[in-house]
């Protein structure tokens, strides 16, 4: 990646990449193809539609061998949306040393954010898990971008934000032979050294000492497992030592199989720590971008499995807090390992926290596999995170908790809470279920990922929210 100024610092580059709107009668790229370039477009050879590539091969009239010509559609039309639909196509599909005219993306629309986008857009498409490939699929580029000088900070933040969220891609995507609870937990620790700051630090707590915690909701979705469950617990303390920190709570379930209610297709399900990778990458984005901020970080990780150990539906257990819990369901494993998390954040001194799961599949039938569902307890902090979210171009919708789903979640007969209710409202439900472990004075936000985190049908994990929780946190600077 370079940040150029003009094309004669492009010589290491074979192809020039130029947005297009109808409006437009002439390419403006150097004197040598503009007139070339005109008359291609005066026969209707080059084409302005939203979206459309033409691909022009210069036979050397100037510095690229070619130029693409992508359509941005009427001027007076365009808008995020759709500029998000054309960055789509730029990729090293096109060439692997592009140079991109900025500028020429803009419009009438912010050139700034144009410039961010465009870069973690490109990142974004340039991914694939291929590391157990043995034949791997070369998505490498090299990217140099035309734009003004002043614009050089905000491309190389972008660059530091697009690789957070390649690595949460890579972790989402990691199964659980190759990361279980103690390698997510290596992982965090890996990047906590990287940063060697004194501002960061990191205590990974083993079975014992979540015993001691009293944890015992997080304790008995591990029950099953034939690995340790792990506490991660990351502080950073960007702005200074005394000022209240905001956490940031990952639900880590290194696998779900459902438990003894055993999930019928369970398939994707190493997904279920996209929570945890999410909060990791947003704290690498926040490290790597020197926010001056204080963040903490809470992942209960463990799998949910079978075994002769694991615990079953009708136990009662006792979580962190004391509040007793029906287990109705043992597929319902998310919410009691966030319900200490929860706990565990609030009693280390954070009275601001996002917490971020893989929560419900209900949620996906409500909102589909582009949005996702935002809860909580305090409508100005959901107010701020929604527009954080859509200057991060990404969907995000409120959805209720009400009484009627408060009241269902304490309606067990045996214990303070149920795991599960019934079929309707399961992404209000749980989230209802993890009101009940915010204490008075608490802000909380809860972002149900389950439609998001995973396309099955391109590359699996998106490391959806990165952006959007940055951007949130940004905005509190
Ligand atoms: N991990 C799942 C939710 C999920 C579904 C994640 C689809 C990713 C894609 C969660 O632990 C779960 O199993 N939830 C249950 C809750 C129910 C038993 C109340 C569900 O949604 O079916
Ligand atoms: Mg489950
Ligand atoms: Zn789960």
């Amino acid at each position: 990646m370079k940040v150029i100024k003009n094309l004669n610092e492009a010589k290491d580059s074979s192809s020039l990449v130029y947005g297009l709107f109808n409006e437009e009668q002439m390419v403006k790229i150097n004197p040598e193809v503009d007139e070339y370039l005109s008359k291609l477009m005066l026969n209707d050879l080059i084409s302005s539609d939203l979206g459309k590539v033409t691909t022009i091969h210069t036979f050397d009239k100037c510095q690229f061998n070619k130029i693409h010509i992508i359509g941005l559609g009427k001027r007076s039309e365009y808008d995020f949306d759709k500029q998000a639909e054309v960055f789509e196509k730029v990729s090293y599909k096109l060439d692997r040393k592009l140079t991109i005219d900025v500028a020429s993306f803009a419009g009438d629309l912010n050139l700034e954010k144009t410039a961010f986008d465009l870069v973690t857009a490109i990142n974004y498409n340039c991914y694939a898990f291929d590391q157990f490939k043995s034949k791997k699929q070369d998505t490498s580029i090299s990217v140099n971008y035309l734009i003004s000088e002043e614009y050089k900070e905000v491309i190389e933040s972008a660059e530091k934000i697009s690789q957070a969220i390649k690595n949460t891609r890579d972790l989402v995507n990691l199964p659980y032979n190759h990361l279980n609870a103690e390698k997510l937990a290596n992982y965090a620790k890996e990047l906590v050294k990287r940063f060697n700051s004194k501002k960061v630090n990191i205590k990974v707590y083993n079975k014992e000492e979540i015993e001691r915690l009293g944890m015992n909701a997080f304790l008995a979705v591990n029950q099953g497992s034939k690995d340790e469950p792990y506490l991660i617990y990351i502080k950073y303390n960007g702005k200074d030592e005394i000022s209240e920190p905001i956490t940031l709570v990952g639900k880590g379930l290194t696998y779900d199989t459902g438990g003894y209610t055993l999930k019928s297709s369970m398939n994707t399900m190493k997904c279920d720590m996209a929570g945890a990778a999410t909060v990791l990458g947003v704290l690498e984005a926040v490290l790597s971008n020197n926010l001056p901020i204080n963040l903490n970080i809470v992942i209960a990780a463990t799998d949910n499995r079978i075994s002769g150990e694991a615990y079953l539906p009708d136990d009662i257990i006792t979580a962190m807090n004391k509040k007793t819990i029906e287990v109705v369901s043992t597929d319902a494993e998310g919410r009691l390992t966030l319900a200490d998390a929860l706990t565990f954040a609030q009693q280390e001194g954070s009275k601001h926290i996002i917490d971020i799961a893989t929560l419900t599949g209900a949620v996906v039938v409500a909102l589909g596999n582009y949005t996702t569902g935002v809860f909580g307890n305090d409508q100005e902090m959901i107010n701020r995170f929604l527009e954080a979210s859509k200057k991060a171009g990404e969907s995000a919708w409120q959805l209720p908790i009400t009484n009627d789903i408060r009241k269902q979640v304490r309606s067990s007969k045996v214990a303070d809470l149920t795991n599960s209710t019934g079929r309707n409202m399961g992404a209000s439900s749980a989230a209802a279920f993890l009101e009940e472990f915010i204490e008075e004075g608490t802000k909380w936000i809860h972002l149900d990922i389950a439609g998001t985190a995973f396309d099955q049908n391109k590359s699996g994990g998106t490391g959806v929210m990165v952006k959007s929780v940055y951007n949130y946190l940004k905005s509190l600077v």
